[in-house]
């Protein structure tokens, strides 16, 4: 099969081997919390002060973690792909951004953070998304740039876009789970894209893929990168 464009889908999978913990693990909570209790509006609008401090431990941590051989590969893809090359994670992480930034440094490699990213902070106010390292305050105007549930994903128009003209999609680390997410397969398959799963376990969406690989990200990935740049 000649392909040409690559879209890729990441989810919190691609970065468990960092460090970092997956959503839905074997507990059912997220560091230690239900995801309504922290990851939506309303949690927000009752409780900022404890939704600021989950958040800010989440960005204190990404001190602590980096790129791990799955990020690293799909920089090199991005690097090194002939086509067009999307990569799309739900991650809220930095850790593509860094593996990008150490392979194609000086590029302005668009990698679309679809959930939105720990890095940044939007004014309540305004809507202005600004860098953000440091720790936000309960009570001041800047809530983390995070896609709550119940808010609209980031870009969903040039994602569509890709993913009608996609050759081929790939999901990385992903349950299935999450909706729109969670549907990209479906659409990419419409689109007459080669889909295929590279996850620790078969994910809800299983059945869409046309390929399958099972086991971790730090192992398929790399692998997979291999076969491709080898076409
Ligand atoms: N290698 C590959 N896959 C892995 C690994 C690994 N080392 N470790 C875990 N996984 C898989 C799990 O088997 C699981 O299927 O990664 C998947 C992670 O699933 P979730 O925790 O549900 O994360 P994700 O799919 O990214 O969640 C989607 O849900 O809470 C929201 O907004 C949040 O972006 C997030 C969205």
């Amino acid at each position: 099969m000649d392909i040409h464009n690559i879209v890729v889908l990441t989810g919190a999978g691609i970065s468990a081997e960092s460090g970092l913990a997956t959503f839905r693990g074997a507990d059912g909570l997220w560091c230690g919390h239900k995801v309504e209790e922290v990851a939506t509006p309303e949690a927000y609008a009752e409780n900022p002060g404890l939704v600021q401090a989950f958040y800010n431990a989440r960005r204190r941590q990404l001190r602590e973690v980096a790129p791990n051989a799955a990020h690293h590969a799909l920089a090199e893809l991005a690097a090194r792909w002939h086509g067009n090359f999307l990569l799309v994670t739900q991650n809220v992480d930095d850790l593509h951004d860094r593996a990008l930034a150490q392979t194609m440094p000086g590029h302005g490699f668009r990698l679309i953070h679809m959930h939105g990213e720990l890095t940044k902070a939007r004014c309540n106010q305004t809507g202005h998304v600004r860098e953000c390292h440091e720790d936000l305050p309960a009570d001041g105007n800047w809530r983390p740039h995070i896609v709550w549930f119940g808010e609209m994903p980031l870009e969903m128009d040039s994602i569509s876009r890709a993913l009608r003209q996609a050759d081929l999609f790939l999901s990385i680390g992903t349950s299935g789970n999450v909706y729109p997410a969670a549907g990209f397969v479906a659409e990419a398959r419409a689109a007459g894209a080669h889909t295929v799963e590279l996850n620790l376990e078969p994910s809800l969406g299983m059945s869409f893929f046309a390929e399958r690989r099972y086991g971790r990200a730090t192992e398929h990935v790399p692998a997979f990168v291999a076969e491709l740049l080898q076409r």
